[in-house]
């Protein structure tokens, strides 16, 4: 969609329709809206169809150019709210428009109404809500809805500020939500649709000088490679991938960040096989992966100055003669022999191998994200991810990163004192915890956290927000592409070397 700013009036407006924020007794708006605008708001405020009920649209249409404009009020609280509060306008806005197949809009900028000269990011959380409001998944239709595509998206505003933020950002915000859209389409994907090589094949059409992709798939190399992949991916005839990908925004700078994502394509939890209720959206068991492809490419797209190397274990997690089974033991990349207690604790040991081979060229930092426990979901239902860091410090970061762009997470502990919990009799780990039904995404990470080696790291556990049964007023439902912006962001606010 096309974003634009200009700072004339809104009597000027080319677009098929106008948003107004109002509030009770705000300053007169003739001086964006033009007099004849503003006449005819204070007229509808006044009438009975209007209520100042927050977050409600009242629309009405008005002549304008000799056409017919449909103008829409919206009720926002007389101080600024959080940020969020704007997301999830643009949200509801985005759905309105495509009921009423309208295409274009113009929008006085709410920094506007709030004179709030410093922060520019009320318009800008609109316009990402806006972004994930207009996101629909409808591939498998057969019958394809007519057609609707958005086109252009004007913010008016007189602050000179707010539209050099425009005009220098629209292109980049576009990329962002292209990834963001990548993601939920990957997500989305039916398993037969998205095995591991379906994925492998997506990530290699995005490779180019810019951005290097390399797919392991000789069955004898990821066997010594990388053996938890080649043990959990070989029961099934998708057979397991490893991607690599590489961007080096910064090359005069010898420092980079480490992604890594969790690709099971399916896991229908292997010998341990889930019941019907928890096997039906396994699919979706690739967000991770999804999610570190997309911020890699947001990184590229939008020229970011950092160095990223990502890694990418993909496997399906089925039931076969060839699957590995509980009581195997395996030997990790990194060594450490690991007994299967459980098949279907399966993400962390493709993680394991993943998290070592990052630790092995220096990286600044490790971030993996991974649809990792349902216990997360237990302790943080879905709409916020689980956090867990090595570094006090990268914890925090991430959180002040998750407040500002409203993707909620929320820390949880890696207490030494439950480390024992993973060691096993026969063999030095076990892949589940000693005690069931005790902290399982904490058991989860402490598993993690044997083979990052201490390098600087975070673990995030999307179990909960990366797919929603129930739709989130931001995010609608099914595949969400949680965490895309979270870490795109992360990474620009910390690690970019200007
Ligand atoms: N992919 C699941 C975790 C999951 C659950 C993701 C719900 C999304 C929604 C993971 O592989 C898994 O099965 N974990 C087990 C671990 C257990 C066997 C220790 C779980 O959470 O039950
Ligand atoms: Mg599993
Ligand atoms: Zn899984």
């Amino acid at each position: 969609m096309k974003i634009s700013c200009r700072k004339k009036t809104a009597l000027n407006s080319k677009k098929d329709a106008v948003l107004i924020p109002v509030y009770r007794n705000m300053r007169p708006l003739k001086v964006l809206t033009g007099k004849k605008i503003e006449d005819q708001i204070n007229e509808m405020i006044a009438s009975d169809y209007f209520s100042y009920e927050e977050k409600e649209f009242t629309g009405f249409f008005m002549e304008i150019g000799g056409k017919l404009k449909k103008i829409y009020l919206v009720t926002v609280p007389k101080d600024p709210a959080d940020h969020r509060y704007y997301t999830e306008l643009g949200g509801s806005f985005a759905k309105l428009l495509k009921k009423e197949r309208i295409t274009s809009f113009s929008i006085l900028a709410f920094e506007d109404i709030y004179m709030e000269k410093r922060d520019c990011n009320f318009t800008k959380s609109f316009l990402d809500g806006f972004f994930f409001g207009q996101y629909s998944f409808d591939t498998f239709k057969s019958k394809q809805e007519k057609s609707y595509l958005f086109e252009e998206a004007e913010v008016i505003t007189s602050f000179a500020k707010l539209k050099r933020f425009v005009d220098e950002n629209a292109e980049n915000w576009n990329s962002i939500f292209e990834s963001v859209y990548l993601a939920k389409d990957l997500i989305n994907t039916p398993p037969a649709d998205m095995t591991p090589q379906i994925f492998a094949e997506k990530a290699l059409s995005f490779a180019d000088e810019n951005l290097k992709v390399e797919v392991i798939d000789d069955m004898d190399v990821l066997e010594k490679d990388f053996p938890l992949v080649h043990a959990v991916g070989k029961g099934s005839t998708n057979l397991p991938k490893f991607l690599k990908i590489q961007y080096n925004g910064a090359p005069e700078v010898d420092k980079h960040v480490a992604l890594v994502g969790k690709g099971v394509t399916f896991d229908s939890g292997g010998t341990n096989l889930k019941p019907t209720g928890s096997i039906e959206d396994m699919k979706t068991d690739m967000s991770g992966a999804a999610t570190v492809l997309a911020v890699t490419k947001i990184a590229a797209d939008t020229g970011m100055k950092i160095n990223i190397k990502t890694y990418i274990p993909l496997v399906e997690n089925i039931i076969g003669s060839c699957a590995y089974k509980p009581g195997d033991i395996l030997t990790s990349k990194m060594g450490k022999t690991i007994e299967i207690l459980n098949t279907d604790a399966e993400g962390r040991l493709i993680l394991a191998d993943a998290l070592y081979e990052a630790t092995k060229t220096d990286p600044e930092l490790i971030i993996d994200v991974a649809t990792l426990t349902g216990a997360c979901v237990v302790a943080l239902c879905s709409h916020c991810a689980g956090l867990f860091s090595n570094r006090k410090f990268l914890a925090k970061n991430m959180m002040d990163t998750s407040g500002a762009i409203g993707e909620d997470i929320w820390e949880l502990p890696l207490l030494e004192a439950y480390q024992e919990r993973v060691k096993s009799d026969i063999a030095d780990l076990r892949n589940i915890s000693k005690q069931k039904g005790e902290a399982g995404s904490t058991v989860a990470g402490l598993f993690l956290q044997e083979f990052v080696d201490n390098w600087p790291w975070i673990h995030l556990d999307i179990a909960g927000p990366a797919y929603l049964k129930e739709p989130h007023p931001v995010f609608g439902n099914h595949a969400t592409g949680f965490g895309v912006r979270l870490l795109a962001e992360f990474l620009k606010n910390n690690y970019m070397t200007d």
